[in-house]
């Protein structure tokens, strides 16, 4: 059985997602599960594309052992000096230098001919070579290219030294056959296609990103690049607990194995949705909440009688693991110590000693504390002390509200020494809550999305509220949780204002999109 190379590209490709900014804790937080994923290569950003970015790879470049990490340039000079200065730290870096190889992109986007764009991709690669000893040169729009000059470009790329070479289906437009016998194509057109890793990226704008990669390892390709949850640009990366598990559960027919310690995904599909705002769909394959929910009567008895019935996936494969063991107020310090590195979490003393208290408040309002509560409770602490650079919190809040009366919230929020307040109605409890901050901090972002998820299913479940707002083209994320919606709501309201004032401050660095 032969190796194929799961590149994830959740921190850059998953990133571009609008609205999915991460801070640098939080985007080394997804490093590190990983690592622990035992991803072979992590693409961490686009150093050039903000100061923000190029820190939050630098600290991954230092602190993520295991795979590779790799920074995305264009091919330009500065683009791959930045992502080389974010990256040289690391254990096993890479530069990953793209430039579109189809008609329209070199004509379109870089005003040039083809000859011209060959010449400014092999400086470019060989500028990066220079740098670095592992080099990823991709091809972008692969798809929508003349497989000849595809095959002359990776010639010329292999013999300046890439060492990966990838082949993106940039807009989606691939179908699985086709796609499958341009790889091969260019399996048997390129002299020296086997110094080198030959690697696709598929988006999913028709669904078939997925299996347009299976299809591409299937013709020879031998890295795939995907993201957690499948998200991406548009529609998304090819998904990667999807590329995983296929090759793991029909490895009767693919003859392929990976790295990848499937019993994490589960964890770090949550992470993600969790960290970027990103709710996972019920019906998603694999990591979806309906993924191994059996409810027809007919499955439900087969699975009873035989899982194998109804079960081509074991939950217990994808690490789930039915609530393994739930906490009480009585559980004691050791026991929740215990249960936060088993989630792999690395607490210092005070955030423990944070989040023990946490704990027992949540403890005292539920009987059993899941490990998805903990994991909410856990991450509120650590990111906390990130948003110190805050400018409000949240002092306390009232509402009153009955039947046919227009509810009516009066909010406290502090300012460095000073508790402003306000009081307004609005058209529900969250609303006027909601008015009642703006009213407070006086300024003029949208409500771009505002949603409230119960943590686990029990009657006195945590909720997780996020909310998403903008100003002059900034959004910014916040997150709230507690036993109480209003308070999670008010709590993530007030974080996603603190983040938009963070950002409109330095507006200057603000980052492009790739
Ligand atoms: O979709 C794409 O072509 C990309 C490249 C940068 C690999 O994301
Ligand atoms: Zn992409």
């Amino acid at each position: 059985m032969k190796k194929i190379f799961i590149f994830d590209t959740t921190l850059r490709d998953g990133e571009q997602v609008p609205g999915a900014c991460l801070n640098a804790r939080e985007k080394q937080e997804i490093a590190l599960q990983l690592a622990r994923l035992k991803v072979d290569a992590i693409e961490a950003g686009f150093p050039i594309s903000s100061p923000g970015d190029f820190k939050a790879v630098e600290a991954i470049a230092e602190k993520v052992k295991g795979p590779a990490i790799v920074a995305l340039a264009r091919a330009v000079r500065k683009d791959i000096e930045t992502a080389w200065n974010a990256i040289k730290k690391a254990e096993k870096p890479r530069i990953h230098v793209f430039l579109g190889t189809s008609d329209i992109h070199i004509q379109k986007k870089f005003g040039l001919d083809r000859e011209k764009a060959l010449e400014k991709g092999l400086e470019a690669l060989k500028f990066a070579k220079s740098l670095c000893p592992d080099v990823e040169y991709s091809t972008e729009d692969a798809s929508r290219s003349d497989p000849d000059y595809l095959v002359q470009v990776l010639e010329q790329v292999i013999a300046a030294g890439a060492t990966v070479v990838n082949i993106p289906d940039t807009v989606g437009y691939a179908v699985p056959q086709q796609f499958g016998q341009l790889i091969a194509y260019l399996r048997t057109n390129v002299s020296s296609i086997d110094k080198v890793v030959l690697s696709v990226h598929c988006h999913n704008d028709l669904g078939l990103a997925t299996a347009n990669s299976l299809a591409a390892v299937e013709n020879g390709a031998r890295q795939i690049e995907c993201t957690m949850n499948g998200l991406g640009e548009r529609a998304g990366n090819a998904s990667l607990e999807e590329i995983v598990m296929a090759i793991k559960t029909r490895k009767d027919y693919f003859q392929f194995f990976t790295a990848v310690n499937t019993r994490e995904i589960m964890k770090t599909s949550k992470l993600v949705s969790r960290l970027m705002g990103m709710p996972v769909q019920a019906n998603k394959a694999i990591v979806g909440s309906n993924a191994f929910a059996h409810s027809s009567g007919i499955h439900q008895d087969g699975i009873l009688k035989d899982r194998a019935t109804y079960e081509a996936i074991r939950p217990e494969e994808v690490g789930i693991t039915e609530h393994a063991m739930v906490l009480t107020a009585r559980s004691g310090r050791h026991a929740l110590r215990h249960k936060i590195s088993d989630m792999g979490y690395d607490l210092q003393e005070q955030e423990f000693e944070t989040v023990y208290n946490q704990f027992l408040s949540v403890a005292d309002k539920k009987k059993r504390v899941y490990d998805e509560d903990v994991a909410v409770i856990v991450q509120d602490v650590i990111f906390a002390h990130l948003d110190q650079s805050i400018f409000y919190t949240l002092e306390s809040y009232k509402v009153t509200t009955g039947n046919g009366e227009l509810p009516e919230a009066r909010v406290k929020l502090r300012r460095d020494d000073v508790v402003l307040e306000a009081t307004t109605q609005g058209d529900g409890p969250i609303d006027a809550i909601f008015k009642a901050i703006d009213k407070v901090v006086g300024s003029y972002h949208k409500l771009e999305d505002f949603q409230v998820k119960a943590v686990t299913e029990t009657k006195e479940a945590m909720g997780i509220a996020t909310v998403r707002v903008s100003r002059e083209g900034l959004r910014a994320l916040g997150r709230g949780s507690s036993t109480d919606i209003l308070k999670a709501s008010a709590k993530a309201y007030v974080q996603a204002i603190n983040r938009l004032h963070w950002l409109l401050q330095r507006n200057s660095e603000a980052r492009p999109v790739k």
